[in-house]
């Protein structure tokens, strides 16, 4: 079966069971600063799972593009991937266990095929240490009753902590999470012990859905509070399902991946083949660069361009690592176009976006390059030096010739030298870069807080933009990226030069006027249509007929938003612009604060 294929057939199957199909956000979180990327379905919807009504209705389904970088060292074995797309389909407040689990068991058998008998489940086992959380008997007397044996139910001994069996959320800081239940296809392929079983790594067993059940918020202090409703929030994998439908025990054998490996094989002198790691490393790499590029990010020492930085870094060594002569071949665009052909027709921004992204792809290989060979020699007389690779060497290594850290270790484990890694991410704290760039958690706040300050600043955002608007005397400007956080907003938005100190005073007049005159802040629920024919601002495509809420500062500015704002502009106080800066060719960034 082919991707397209299977994603229709879940929308299909989901709408028929009375789900709005919506569409999949960017791979770059709106309005989200406390993670990088979209990692799941979810995170765009955590404000509708944390009980703000969904225009469109309780229950949505769709597909999202993601990035995980957690997983990164994963990479090469039969399902971990960096990029991927995720199926969902979501409850709010609305349906629970006994649908969920239902419909995941129809959708897999009746419309998928698989055989009841290939089919593992897992569950949660309880966790009394923070949630008090019980074990989930209840999901497990629901698979028992669809024809799903004991021994095929396995409670995984986990918990309610971060990255534990069983357990999903919150991606940020704070936000939605719950218990959950995942689906497992066994491959057929021999057990690695006799306690081998569902969640064990080594390929048997392979995870393709998981259905979440959130009940419970996340708080800053650490505590799981009961949400107000009870949501459902599943993922499905697209490259693993398909791998599993085709018979195949990796994700690399699928026609997703088969012919990028191929174009990667052919570039390559040796023969390989897709069970090689570092094929399978530039195969993955490639894709979640392509799409990072996509969305307009650029290889940088900060945020999003660190990763994908790392991303294209890590194939331009693999490929050197397969004798690829990169003098001669321009191998990141080569396999680029294979990423984008692939995509295309579901994802048109790859190709409408191809030369933005072979020229940076090209210009990172070429700056990779001439940093390479002189940090190689200075890495070999680090070892030569003391047998070792310090934290200030690695750091070194790592600020000068801009090698990413995965290959400062690969380097020296290579050489049989030992390396401080975590001296090297103390190093790198005290630079301030991994608050910003390294993990993937970062600041407060975020979609899951709705806390009165980014409340405040969310409605500055709408008269910052809209006073902008009117000082430039451009109707055409628009928001190209917004990042709130209780502290302070940051609005991305086009123009083609460096405003003045006169226009910036100028728009943060405007904003104080506004403020002082105290306008009501009214939300309405209206279509697209109706939305736009009142002039309604919107950064985001919409489907045509589609619901959305609509916020007018009465009297000043209008646009389609999710919220949510506060009642009156007066609740603001002061608004101060920190910043202005380029980020980008024809785009601008404000950074502005509440005082
Ligand atoms: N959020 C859950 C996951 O990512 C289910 O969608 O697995």
């Amino acid at each position: 079966m082919q991707a397209k294929e299977l994603i229709n057939k879940y929308i299909e199957f989901f709408k028929s069971k009375g789900h709005f199909e919506i569409k999949g956000a960017s791979l770059i979180p709106e309005n989200d600063p406390t993670v990088l990327f979209t990692t799941a379905g979810m995170h765009p919807l955590m404000p509708f799972l944390l009980g703000q009504p969904h225009p469109r209705g309780k229950r949505v389904v769709n597909v999202q593009k993601c990035i995980r970088t957690c997983d990164i060292d994963a990479v090469g074995d039969p399902s971990h991937l960096t990029f991927f797309e995720m199926l969902g389909n979501w409850s709010f407040g609305n349906y629970w266990k006994k649908e969920a689990i239902s419909w995941s068991f129809l959708f897999l058998t009746e419309i998928l095929g698989f055989k009841v008998s290939q089919l593992h489940v897992t569950c949660f086992g309880g966790d009394k240490r923070v949630t008090e959380v019980p074990k989930d008997d209840e999901a497990a007397k629901i698979w028992k009753s669809l024809g799903i044996p004991d021994e095929r139910i396995v409670f995984l001994e986990g918990g309610a902590l971060e990255g534990e069996d069983n357990w999903w959320g919150p991606p940020g800081e704070t936000g939605p999470c719950g218990p959950s239940t995942e689906m497992f296809i066994d491959t057929g392929i021999e057990s690695c012990s006799p306690n081998c079983k569902p969640g064990c790594g080594c390929g048997k067993y392979f995870e393709i859905w998981n259905d979440v059940f959130m009940e419970y918020n996340k708080t800053k202090d650490g505590k799981f509070v009961p949400l107000p409703n009870k949501n459902v929030d599943t993922g499905m994998g697209v490259e693993r399902t398909i791998a599993m439908m085709s018979g195949k025990k990796t994700v690399y054998e699928t026609e997703l991946f088969l012919p990028i490996i191929k174009k990667i094989d052919e570039i390559t002198p040796e023969d390989i083949g897709s069970d090689n790691k570092y094929v399978r490393i530039i195969a993955d790499h490639m894709r979640s660069a392509v799409f990072l590029l996509s969305e307009n990010i650029v290889p940088s020492k900060l945020d999003q361009g660190y990763i994908l930085r790392r991303f294209i870094r890590r194939v331009i060594r693999y490929l050197r690592l397969l004798s690829v002569d990169l003098f001669k071949i321009d191998a990141t665009v080569e396999i680029a176009k294979v990423v984008i052909k692939t995509y295309q027709d579901r994802y048109p921004e790859l190709l409408s976006r191809k030369k933005f992204i072979f020229d940076e792809l090209k210009k990172e290989e070429d700056k990779f390059q001439s940093a390479l060979e002189k940090g190689l020699k200075e890495f070999e007389s680090m070892v030569e030096k003391d047998n070792q690779i310090t934290d200030k060497e690695a750091f070194l290594l790592f600020q000068s010739f801009g090698f990413p850290i995965e290959m400062i270790k690969e380097l020296a484990s290579e050489k049989g030298v030992p390396i401080d890694v975590d001296g090297f991410h103390a190093e790198f704290k005290k630079h301030q870069e991994l608050s910003r760039a390294g993990g993937s958690k970062r600041f407060k706040g975020g979609l899951a807080d709705s806390s009165s300050e980014t409340k405040k600043l969310h409605t500055a955002t709408h008269l910052l933009n809209e006073a902008l608007r009117i000082v430039l005397s451009k109707k055409d400007i628009v928001q190209k990226g917004s990042n709130i956080t209780p502290e302070r907003l940051r609005f991305d938005f086009n123009f083609d030069r460096k405003l003045t100190s006169e226009e910036l005073k100028k728009v943060e007049d405007l904003v104080n006027e506004k403020i002082s005159q105290g306008l009501d802040v009214v939300k309405e629920e209206m279509t697209v249509e109706e939305a736009k024919k009142r002039g309604a601002q919107s950064e985001f495509e919409h489907k045509y007929g589609e619901k959305v809420f609509v916020y007018h500062i009465v009297g000043f500015s209008t646009e389609i938003c999710m919220g949510p704002h506060v009642k009156n502009t007066s609740e603001l106080g002061k608004f101060k612009i920190k910043k202005e800066q380029g980020i980008a060719a024809g785009v601008r960034r404000i950074k502005a604060v509440l005082e």
